[in-house]
């Protein structure tokens, strides 16, 4: 019994070596000195030792999850504009008494620094900010609005937006395509931000006048006063845009989570997005009412302005530091537009300018000095008609990966995906010998194969 399942457990291996496609093998095997044998065993233990070693490095180098960005510069027909939210450095004008004036200040104090100096009767802030921000009217703080030097734009083109540190802002969303490269097929507005009327208190750190603006993508809600750019007053800027697309990669590669990117009023996932709605739902469960810059949660009632002082103002600035994406739960977009702007700066007006400007503007008491110190112009143009694709991608990917490791196989000890089956073929039959054939059978096939190998 011992010597019959012997010589029939040497038989399986033995068709095995005759037959594989391992070349390695066969030498050992078909070698009859054994001094030969010897050095093809040494030659391909070698060479599998530096197989394992190229497939873990091939491994290691995948899981690394690295990845490679692909630039390309697409040139088009036509592009549309972006849209253009603009805030003024002042908050609230037109305040009648010196008492409405010290007010605000406080207010504003205390909106900007979560700290709480005064007491305030309570009224709809939303209002208030709506009604004394920073109005858009028609040949009085909108002196000239253009695009592609054609069409004229007016004030009814301007959607208002609040903003807590800038106060009432206007985006400007008009889907024109600008067809040219360059300053005259873009879009151009010029401002009197009313210098002369700000009451934003200077010891509260606030020193600047003129516009902030941001170019973004009409489906980002902006966030001016952390992304925008500047212009001072008496000055014409010409920002020269530049469209990036980006594709980011999902995790693990990179920042992105396509399954993440389901948000609840916003149509188009953005990080700015998600970040705002994450906040937004922390402050109204905290304070249970809306901030008056909220513009969805019409179902929840609006903070009054004590709220907003004692529990909206501090949360909000508490939040910026104690909730950021990861808490959120808030990705990098998986695709993103951006926009890269360069400005540069002309006087506005010019000498001649006043005389044309101080006619429209049709009131006696604008003279023009007050120009020079009231007036800002902005031109946002494509410097090229193109669109600047980045795309990441794996660097190493699972096809790439497996070709990579069939290539060291191959080269090393010539092992195919057919030599897998060969090598599984001779586990299953010894396996299939030793614990399934019944005795009598054994007995049988070890008469045979004494037969068999007789002659031999
Ligand atoms: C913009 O260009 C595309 C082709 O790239 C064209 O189909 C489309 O009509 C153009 N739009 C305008 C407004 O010219
Ligand atoms: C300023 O406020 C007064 C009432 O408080 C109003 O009559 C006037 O029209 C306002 N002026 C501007 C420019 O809004
Ligand atoms: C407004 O504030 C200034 C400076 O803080 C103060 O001198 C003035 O009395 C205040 N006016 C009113 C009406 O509270
Ligand atoms: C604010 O109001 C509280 C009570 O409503 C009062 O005790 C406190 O003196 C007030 N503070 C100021 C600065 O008016
Ligand atoms: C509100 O926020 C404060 C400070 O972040 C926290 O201590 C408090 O527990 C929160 N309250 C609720 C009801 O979430």
């Amino acid at each position: 019994m011992a010597t019959s399942k012997e010589s029939k457990a040497e038989k399986i291996p033995r068709e095995f070596a005759e037959n594989t496609s391992m070349h390695g093998i066969l030498q050992i095997h078909n070698s009859k000195r054994l001094s030969i044998k010897a050095f093809w065993f040494i030659l391909v233990l070698t060479v599998m030792g530096m197989l394992i070693y190229q497939i873990v490095d091939r491994f290691l180098e995948y899981f690394a999850y690295k990845t490679t960005t692909q630039i390309s510069e697409r040139y088009v027909q036509n592009l549309t504009l972006p849209a253009i939210t603009i805030c003024n450095y002042n908050r609230y004008f037109n305040l009648t008494s010196e008492a409405e004036k010290n007010a605000t200040q406080a207010l504003s104090f205390a909106l900007d620094f979560g700290e709480r100096v005064d007491n305030f009767s309570d009224f709809s802030l939303r209002n208030y900010m709506k009604e004394k921000g920073w109005q858009l009217k028609d040949d009085v703080t909108l002196i000239y609005c253009a695009i592609n030097e054609l069409s004229l734009c007016d004030a009814s083109d301007f959607e208002p937006v609040l903003t807590n540190t800038l106060g009432l802002c206007w985006t400007l969303n008009i889907p024109e395509v600008q067809k040219r490269d360059g300053y005259k097929d873009g879009i151009q507005i010029s401002f009197n931000v009313l210098q002369s009327e700000y009451t934003e208190n200077p010891l509260y750190g606030k020193w600047e006048a003129g516009i902030k603006f941001q170019v973004h993508s009409p489906d980002v809600p902006p966030q001016v006063d952390v992304y925008g750019q500047s212009v001072g007053v008496g000055l014409w800027a010409s920002a020269a845009i530049h469209k990036t697309q980006v594709q980011n990669m999902y995790a693990p590669w990179g920042p992105c989570d396509r399954d993440n990117e389901n948000l609840q009023f916003h149509s188009t996932y953005s990080l700015p997005a998600c970040m705002r709605e994450c906040h937004d739902k922390l402050i109204i469960a905290n304070c249970s009412c809306r901030d008056p810059s909220m513009i969805h949660y019409s179902g929840t009632r609006e903070c009054t302005v004590g709220e907003v002082v004692d529990c909206v103002a501090p949360q909000r600035l508490e939040l910026q530091f104690t909730f950021g994406p990861n808490e959120c739960g808030c990705s990098q977009p998986c695709d993103e537009v951006r926009y890269a702007s360069s400005l540069s700066y002309s006087t506005f007006p010019s000498q001649n300018a006043a005389v044309g400007i101080l006619p429209i503007l049709n009131d006696p008491a604008i003279t023009a000095d007050y120009l020079k110190t009231n007036l800002v112009g902005l031109s946002v143009f494509y410097d090229t008609l193109s669109i600047t694709t980045a795309v990441e991608s794996k660097a190493v990917t699972e096809s790439g990966l497996i070709s990579d490791i069939g290539g060291q196989f191959g080269l090393w000890i010539g092992i195919s995906v057919v030599t897998l089956f060969e090598i599984l073929r001779l586990f299953y039959r010894l396996l299939n010998y030793h614990l399934c054939t019944p005795d009598e059978e054994k007995e049988q096939t070890q008469e045979i194969s004494n037969i068999e190998s007789q002659p031999v």
